[in-house]
């Protein structure tokens, strides 16, 4: 196939459903600091650093704690959060994905990770696609988190792909602002009701055909 596209994946709720294990850990938090909230709100720190994931979760439960305690409870989620991390294999990668990422390697269209998790690289060896990828940019790249494009900005560079020219597939507002302010095509991945602001929206990759695929790579 002739392309001078690239294609570029977020990490978690896109390749595997860590998003649900993010949540877990962090309502445990929340629990146990005495309070608690909703899915609804949930969706507002996907995507989203752990240092403002943090800072939200506190505004909603009305809580201030010092430096100290704010970077132990951030430590204490993190813990919890690798303890589902640890029992993940490659039966965890998504519906649909291996697909896709067969496809791109067929047709030698380069792909790059672009996610705000400092376990990324912990997780792609986990799911064994660590080797698979020809760029990582993760949470440890990066200084600015979505919805600024840094983290996609990077991943387009390192794959020598026009920002214009880049794919990028994500489950979060934040990340399809990511995408959108950085001129890339955006591919939500869940319910259009969240991710309207995408140039597409499918519910999961078993939804997206390999025409499909091949219809953006060459238009
Ligand atoms: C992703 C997830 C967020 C998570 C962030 C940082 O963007 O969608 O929920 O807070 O990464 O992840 P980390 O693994 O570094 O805590
Ligand atoms: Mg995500």
């Amino acid at each position: 196939m002739e392309t001078d596209k690239g294609v570029i994946f977020d990490l978690d709720g896109v390749i595997v459903d860590t998003a649900k294990f993010h949540f877990l850990a962090w309502r445990k938090l929340a629990n146990d600091l005495g309070f608690d909230f909703t899915q609804e709100q949930n969706e507002q720190l996907k995507g989203v650093s752990r240092v403002e994931s943090l800072k939200k979760i506190l505004e909603w439960g009305e809580l201030e704690l010092s430096k100290t305690e704010f970077k132990r409870q951030m430590a204490l989620k993190n813990e919890n959060y690798l303890s589902y991390v640890a029992k993940m294999d490659k039966r965890e990668i998504l519906p649909g994905v291996q697909k896709i990422i067969d496809y791109l390697i067929i047709n030698n269209v380069p792909f790059a990770l672009g996610s705000a998790s400092k376990n990324a690289r912990t997780i792609l060896k986990k799911i064994s696609l660590l080797e698979k990828f020809d760029a990582i940019v993760d949470g440890t790249d990066v200084s600015k988190a979505k919805p600024d494009p840094e983290v996609f900005l990077i991943a387009a560079g390192k794959l020598r792909v026009k920002p214009e020219n880049s794919i990028v597939f994500e489950d979060s507002v934040a990340g399809i602002q990511a995408a959108k302010n950085a001129q890339m095509l955006s591919i939500g991945i869940g319910d259009p009701k969240t991710l309207g602001e995408a140039d597409y929206v499918f519910p999961d990759f078993t939804k997206i055909d390999l025409d499909f695929i091949k219809k953006v790579l060459t238009k």
